[in-house]
């Protein structure tokens, strides 16, 4: 089992629409490609794991790169992992705010709030935490 992070910028601030076609898609193609993992939205940033076999990670990767909708995506970490930590989404999803990130541990340095500052970027233990902590 394989599993990558990344965060990215959005090209404009996305409506409640724009995030759930993303989401209809992205969850059609994860069910057959036996890919889970998390979305988190906030303030016209996005941070997402994707687990699964190896070549259908990187190929949806590579899909999800092309997309216009986002740009700058920066690869915080992948590798191989013992077993599935989002088993039950084929993509969990939460749009969030400096509230819900409050008790994440990390998340008090980040000072333009975005997920691509650099206190995450350079930290991604503290994206896999946050993506963790929405994880229920
Ligand atoms: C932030 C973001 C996350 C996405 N996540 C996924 C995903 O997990 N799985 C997926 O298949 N597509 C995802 N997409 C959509 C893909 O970029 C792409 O539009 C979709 O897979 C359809 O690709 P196609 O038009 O080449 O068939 C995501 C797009 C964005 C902007």
């Amino acid at each position: 089992m394989h599993y990558l992070v990344y965060v990215s910028s959005a090209r404009h601030l996305m409506d409640e629409e724009e995030l759930l076609a993303i989401l209809e898609t992205s969850r059609s193609s994860n069910t057959n490609d036996y890919i889970t993992g998390m979305l988190l939205y906030k303030d016209g940033s996005f941070m997402q794991v994707l687990e699964g076999e190896e070549s259908t990670i990187e190929r949806t990767y590579a899909r999800i790169a092309k997309d216009r909708r986002h740009e700058g995506l920066i690869l915080l970490r992948k590798g191989k992992t013992e077993k599935r930590y989002f088993p039950g989404w084929s993509m969990g999803f939460r749009s969030v705010n400096a509230e819900d990130l409050k008790n994440i541990p990390g998340f008090q340095n980040i000072k333009d709030g975005r997920f691509t500052d650099p206190a995450i970027v350079d930290n991604p233990h503290i994206a896999m935490t946050a993506l963790k902590a929405f994880n229920d």
